[in-house]
């Protein structure tokens, strides 16, 4: 029955549920002023703590359950014995790593079932904030008016390097300074990061990634995003790399889990890692944004996806190989069209004019103010004038050059080839040879070869065709010329020279020996000397590197580095001076107006409420959705709504255990929590600041809260925690787990 009932109908349904659309917390706050600006407006909102229970430097507090997962994204320690809960495609990459066909854990589900299945990370790290302070007199004691923005940049990164220094002195902790306020405040960190990580559990790819692409970004959600690691520390709970002897970190506080009844207007917080949104934005940078950088990420990006699709259906290594990468590059692919849509959605562009209008009023209001800021927005529009092409250049390069393994292998090559120009010791000549063997030759297995070429040849004409004419190379004139519109048989002839076929690598790795022999290709002086090197020649190209492969990549190298990037790192430099002031003129301009800093990876809290929200005049969404929907979304055949059988006998028994409400249980909530990208796997906590879920996402209509927050959409989704235990729990069989979780019922 439940399978046919339609899901349209079921949201329409919430039609007839009266929705509150009070206005929702725009907002990332920074840890350490809570008391001083939001303490007051939260407790009015609901909050039962003190500022001080959420941050201290004085005694455990929520922060010190809080971690930053893996560089990019958030986590939260559940227990005594340093349990980490994060999102499944925060850990997606390290399931994967650990699979292979025959032990595939991205189909399957892993799930330790004692300690010592606990399985080791190599590179993942869980970052705790030890304390920040305001440093903004020390960084900037050495800036003067008069500096360049070169000069003032120097003066600050020293100021900065020092206090680093200075202020973990004789600590195992880091120090790191951040800009707040577009560079108008400056604060430090102190961090301590553990670096033996484990992978405890996570459950199969058709629940942590259920609904998959097609509802990524989207409410209502289905999602089980959740997994499971655990931190592991030295006999002195200290951070350590990974040792067969190392023990569960002992946390200074773990989260409280409260499994009672939610409700819409509940009061909540997301306590995580923010990674960049940029909010004080002038007209002319939304317009560039929507006009030129995101259509061309989302067009160069829908090619690369296409070949990789193409290559995951053909084949099932594929398929597992590109997990991560397919997943990663769609995600942030389909947040660009979103984005786009929303900004064009809630009038950005003229909502900024508007208050740019006011602005200017405002200067011309008061002499003084005149002096400064007169020629500020003039200037502004003129140099994002400037940047256009440049950022441009960039983002060709980013999106459409670097990620391909031609260009990757090819620089490999000259790195190993310059070794030779430069001179080796003849001692290490097979050691150094081996080594780039092993880096080499991944790039030439599992038919990776095959797919990156025809990703190439989407991408190759693109780098070609669109290139500005301020920083064209002569060489993309003459291979259009030479190539006309066939630019595809150029990307074939890249492939078919010499450096890139797999046999080269032999070749290659032979060559030295090779040459020794023959008592002439090298210098002879130098080999005396017990070094391996080429003698000068006018073109040391030509000695290896007289393929197409190695022109392609060294030309479009060189040029980005000679014209490209330098232009675009002196206008990014003057726009970040603009900025600077412009965002320092908004806060004198609207003296009635908290301003939060723009996220830049370092910790923040938000707080909002759980409230759904209306799309369109004939829409409105509840808050809440179910495991019923889950199985009525069940699209047999259809890999990103598939339901596994363990689930679906679950449902059909009603075997939920404690974790049914209503007959059901609970699987995502939104609420009013202003987040972004890192944001995922932070804790959702509630009144009391215990957990009631994982963040792991946003609405389609909220993904333009980067730019331009719109109180009335933006929504944060999150794993209700209910759903998480039952999965532990009743699907996977891993009722241990809870145990050592502090449960509140
Ligand atoms: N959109 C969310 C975030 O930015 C979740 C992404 C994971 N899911 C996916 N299908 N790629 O990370
Ligand atoms: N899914 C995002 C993340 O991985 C969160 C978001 O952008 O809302 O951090």
């Amino acid at each position: 029955m439940a399978k046919n009932f339609s899901l349209r109908s079921l949201f329409l349904c919430a039609l007839f549920v009266k929705l509150t659309v009070a206005v929702a917390d725009e907002g990332m706050w920074v840890p350490m002023f809570l008391s001083k600006y939001n303490e007051a407006d939260m407790q009015s909102k609901g909050l039962k703590l003190s500022a001080e229970d959420i941050y201290s430097v004085n005694h455990a507090s929520l922060k010190d359950a809080v971690v930053q997962f893996g560089g990019g994204c958030s986590g939260e320690i559940i227990s005594a014995e340093g349990l980490l809960l994060t999102n499944y495609h925060c850990g997606r990459s390290r399931v994967q790593s650990h699979s292979t066909l025959e032990m595939n854990y991205i189909e399957n589900g892993y799930w330790s079932m004692s300690r010592s299945e606990e399985l080791s990370n190599p590179g993942l790290t869980a970052t705790f904030l030890v304390r920040m302070e305001d440093v903004t007199s020390e960084v900037l004691k050495n800036v003067l008016p008069e500096m360049t923005e070169v000069e003032r940049y120097t003066a600050i990164d020293k100021a900065s390097k020092a206090l680093e220094r200075k202020m973990v002195e004789g600590t195992h902790y880091e120090a790191k300074v951040k800009e707040f306020f577009g560079g108008n405040e400056y604060y430090i960190f102190i961090t301590e990061t553990f670096k033996d990580v484990r992978l405890v559990g996570a459950p199969p790819n058709s629940i942590g990634n259920f609904g998959a692409d097609t509802d990524n970004w989207m409410w209502p959600r289905h999602t089980g995003d959740f997994s499971l690691f655990r931190i592991y520390a030295d006999s002195l709970n200290r951070p350590a790399e990974y040792s067969p002897d190392n023990v569960p970190y002992k946390p200074k506080k773990h989260f409280e889990i409260s499994m009672k009844e939610l409700k819409e207007g509940d009061f909540t917080m997301v306590f995580g890692f923010p990674g960049r949104t940029q909010e004080y934005l002038t007209s002319f940078a939304v317009k560039q944004l929507i006009e030129q950088e995101d259509p061309l990420k989302i067009s160069i990006r829908e090619k690369r996806l296409a070949v990789m699709e193409k290559a995951m259906d053909a084949d099932p290594q594929t398929k597992l190989n590109l997990h991560s990468k397919y997943a990663s590059i769609k995600n942030y692919y389909k947040k660009f069209i979103g984005e786009s849509f929303g900004l064009k959605n809630v009038d950005a562009v003229q909502r900024k004019q508007e208050l740019e209008k006011r602005f200017t009023e405002w200067v011309n209001a008061d002499e003084n103010r005149k002096l400064k800021y007169a020629n500020l927005l003039p200037e502004m529009e003129k140099t994002y004038n400037e940047f256009a092409p440049y950022n441009k250049g960039v983002v060709l390069y980013n999106e459409a050059f670097t990620v391909l393994d031609l260009v990757s292998y090819t620089n490999q090559f000259k790195k190993f080839h310059d070794m030779w120009k430069t001179g080796i010791r003849i001692d290490s000549l097979k050691i150094e040879t081996e080594k780039f063997k092993k880096i080499v030759e991944p790039y030439f297995l599992d038919g990776k070869i095959k797919i990156d070429k025809e990703i190439a040849e989407q991408l190759i004409p693109i780098i070609i065709q669109e290139a500005d004419e301020k920083y064209k190379p002569e060489f993309f004139y003459d291979i259009e010329k030479k190539y006309k519109t066939k630019l595809s048989k150029y990307v074939n002839d890249i492939f078919s020279s010499k450096s890139v076929l797999p046999n080269s690598i032999e070749e290659m790795s032979n060559t030295p020996y090779r040459m020794l022999g023959e008592g002439t290709a090298i210098d002879r002086e130098a080999y005396r000397n017990g070094y391996f090197k080429l003698p000068k020649v006018e073109n040391n190209n030509q000695i290896y590197f007289g393929d197409l492969a190695f022109e392609f990549v060294t030309t479009v190298t060189e040029n980005f580095k000679d014209y490209i990037y330098p232009n675009y790192v002196k206008l990014d430099l003057k726009l970040d001076s603009l900025n600077r002031i412009y965002t320092q003129a908004q806060r004198e301009m609207q003296t009635d107006k908290l301003f939060y800093p723009d996220a830049n990876s370092t910790l923040r809290l938000s707080y909002g409420k759980i409230e759904g929200y209306a799309p369109n005049d004939s829409l409105v969404y509840t808050a809440f959705t179910t495991v019923d929907e889950v199985i009525a979304k069940e699209k047999p055949g259809d890999k990103e709504f598939s339901v596994p059988a363990k689930l679906k006998e679950l449902y059909e028994k009603k075997d939920y255990g404690e974790y049914a409400v209503n007959g059901t249980v609970p699987v995502c909530f939104i609420a009013s929590n202003h987040s972004t990208g890192g944001n995922s796997g932070a804790p959702v906590l509630n009144a009391s600041g215990q957990l009631i879920g994982t963040n792991f996402d946003r609405n389609w209509e909220g993904t333009a809260a980067d730019v331009m927050y719109d109180p009335a959409m933006a929504r944060n989704i999150s794993v209700d925690i209910r759903y998480t235990l039952f999965i532990i729990d009743k699907f996977a069989g891993a009722k241990y787990l809870l145990d050592e979780m502090t449960i509140i019922k």
